[in-house]
């Protein structure tokens, strides 16, 4: 693997998958491929999972970390030919080289700005940095993407799969704040590439159709009850609208005070017996009520687990590739 900026770096996604399940019962099995070798991680975004898993994976694999948070060095310049007299100090064609002499993988998360549409579906940070940056690049979270989400939920569908062909649902849920679509794209992503051996069908409030390049000719279900019908996997998460580019829509478009559609959070009756499944930070009550991240079918804490051994694979399959 040269790079991992989306799913389309794996070339066998079932094959990984079951390496990095092989991964958790020795962990330490690869320490010496990454031997003098320096993983280093750029935080433009807050993080806890990613940053936490993607350092363990590397640690266990015998890699160095250095982290950098953006916000605690100089701003970088991203646009060309700009006259630098404003408040950025360093433009993103030396940061990126630099950067590149003291590690051997480059780890980036940039979240999308949510307002220049245009910039957010150019991955305008995560392409500059593979523009100008001369080792392999990790996408730990961009702006229309999270790969390694992606890879830790097909982990985690495959270890709690009961039925050959299992009925998978993304459904949508409120959220007082307007949040990124990278979350459900990788998972769209991730249910494309699994379509042989899963039923999906996304459900959302009408307004909330994520981009049709990504969600190409899967099945949405404006119903949320109708959706969830004899589903086996619920995976809940927010988002913004994409056409009504990074706002949170208004429930009735003949009220603007009406903007929470709190009927879509996910409660237990609607679960039933699903598993419900989400990346995590989640706001309780508002997301998905107690009942259900408390209950026995709640896989996120699993979830959160195989975000190290998805890092790690992807780690370890890119160390493989360095000469
Ligand atoms: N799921 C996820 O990426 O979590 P963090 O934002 O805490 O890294």
């Amino acid at each position: 693997m040269k790079q991992y900026t989306s799913l389309n770096d794996i070339k066998n996604l079932n094959t990984l998958v079951k390496k990095a399940i092989q991964l958790k019962n020795n962990p330490f099995q690869y320490s010496h491929l990454g031997k003098n070798k320096t993983l280093i991680m750029l935080f433009f975004n807050a993080s806890l999972r990613t940053r936490l898993s993607t350092e363990k994976a590397a640690k266990n694999l015998g890699m160095e970390v250095s982290i950098l948070n953006i916000n605690a060095t100089w701003n970088i310049e991203f646009e060309e030919g700009t006259i630098m007299n404003l408040n950025t100090s360093e433009h993103i064609k030396e940061a990126a080289q630099v950067i590149s002499q003291y590690g051997d993988i480059l780890a980036i998360r940039a979240f999308p700005s949510l307002t220049d549409k245009e910039k957010d579906t150019a991955e305008w940070v995560l392409q500059s940095f593979q523009n100008y940056a001369s080792i392999p690049i990790v996408n730990m979270e961009s702006a229309t993407d999270h790969p390694l989400q992606a890879l830790a939920d097909a982990i985690t569908l495959e270890e709690h799969k009961t039925v050959q062909k299992p009925k998978v649902v993304l459904s949508w849920a409120p959220h007082p704040k307007a949040l990124p679509h990278s979350v459900p794209n990788a998972f769209v992503h991730l249910m494309h590439r699994m379509s042989d051996t899963i039923d999906f069908v996304i459900t959302h409030p009408k307004g909330y159709e994520l981009d049709t390049k990504v969600t190409k000719n899967a099945s949405i279900v404006y119903n949320q009850e109708e959706a969830l019908q004899d589903a086996d996997f619920v995976y809940t998460k927010n988002w913004s609208s994409f056409s009504d580019y990074g706002k949170i829509l208004p429930m009735d478009t003949n009220d603007t005070n009406s903007t929470n559609h709190t009927n879509w959070t996910i409660t237990q009756e609607k679960l039933g017996n699903a598993k419900f499944m989400h990346c995590l930070p989640i706001r309780r009550n508002v997301v998905a009520e107690d009942a259900v991240l408390d209950g026995n079918n709640s896989l996120v804490i699993a979830q959160a687990n195989n975000r190290t051994y998805a890092a790690q694979v992807v780690l370890q399959e890119i160390l493989m590739g360095l000469v």
